[in-house]
């Protein structure tokens, strides 16, 4: 059996602005979060920069694109205002998530299928200007056909769904489900777009996506803020990149 490849990981810092949001001021400052996230071990920062502003805000991205030194996951609505900001940003790679005002997270994938047209005109400028761009999508083989359709280098496949089985203790539905995300990742990479996964992962459910060799990146972050209550964002930090190296090369992580 050939190795599989490191597998990248991203670390999402909206969380950190959610908690600074919650009292106005400027602590615990995302920028401080995204140094830790780099001497941490992650390959990359993903920062989600909503409509509303709920969590990471303008200043932020641009003290991320000023500051970090690894490659910066620009996460946005597929809006003209948001193609703006990241034209003049110009971010290594940009996702494009569906957004809901009322949502309290991205609660499914985008329909890409469904916008086919606009979307291959709204990404044109975006690769053009040398940007990676991925679509956030569920596992249906139409929305991957359409990513790979309107020229997306990569696509994210939402493992939301599988993640609140597991939590729910479903476990038929959630094997089901990983199954369809295996499939899914499968399909996208023979297709030739590049494959990421990621949302709700914790340091169980990572492991089980880390295994699919088409899988080259997760972006993880709600959980992990939430564990750096407990044990420092680093450590945990460390913790992910230790379960996922050793899920991926079949080694015990005990
Ligand atoms: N990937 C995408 C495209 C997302 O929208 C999010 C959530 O903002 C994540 C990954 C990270 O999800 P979580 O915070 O649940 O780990």
């Amino acid at each position: 059996m050939t190795p599989l490849g490191r597998l990248r990981l991203g670390i999402n810092i909206d969380h950190v602005a959610t908690i600074r949001n919650a009292r106005g001021g400027a602590l615990p400052d995302p920028l401080r979060a995204a140094f830790l996230a780099e001497a941490a071990g992650a390959d990359g920062i993903t920062a989600h920069l909503r409509e509303d502003r709920r969590h990471i805000r303008d200043s932020d991205i641009e003290a991320l694109v000023a500051g970090i030194s690894v490659p910066l996951n620009f996460e946005c609505a597929a809006t003209s205002e948001m193609q703006a900001i990241a034209l003049r940003h110009k971010p290594h790679a940009i996702c494009l998530v569906p957004e809901k005002r009322e949502e309290r997270t991205t609660e499914g994938g985008l329909d890409v299928a469904g916008d086919e047209t606009r979307l291959a005109a709204f990404i044109a400028p975006l690769r053009d200007a040398g940007c990676r761009v991925s679509m956030f999508i569920g596992h249906e083989a139409r929305q991957i056909e359409a990513s790979a359709k309107i020229g997306a280098a990569v696509v994210e496949l939402h493992t939301g769904r599988y993640c609140d089985l597991i939590a729910e203790g479903q476990t038929d539905a959630a094997a089901a489900e990983l199954e369809a995300l295996r499939l899914g990742a499968t399909h996208a990479h023979s297709l030739g777009l590049e494959v990421h996964m990621g949302h709700g992962l914790d340091f169980e459910t990572a492991t089980h996506v880390a295994v699919f060799p088409e899988v080259v990146e997760l972006n993880i972050g709600h959980f992990l803020i939430g564990e750096a209550v407990f044990r420092g964002l680093g450590p945990a930090i460390e913790e992910m990149r230790r379960r996922i190296d050793c899920a991926r090369n079949g080694t015990q992580s005990a």
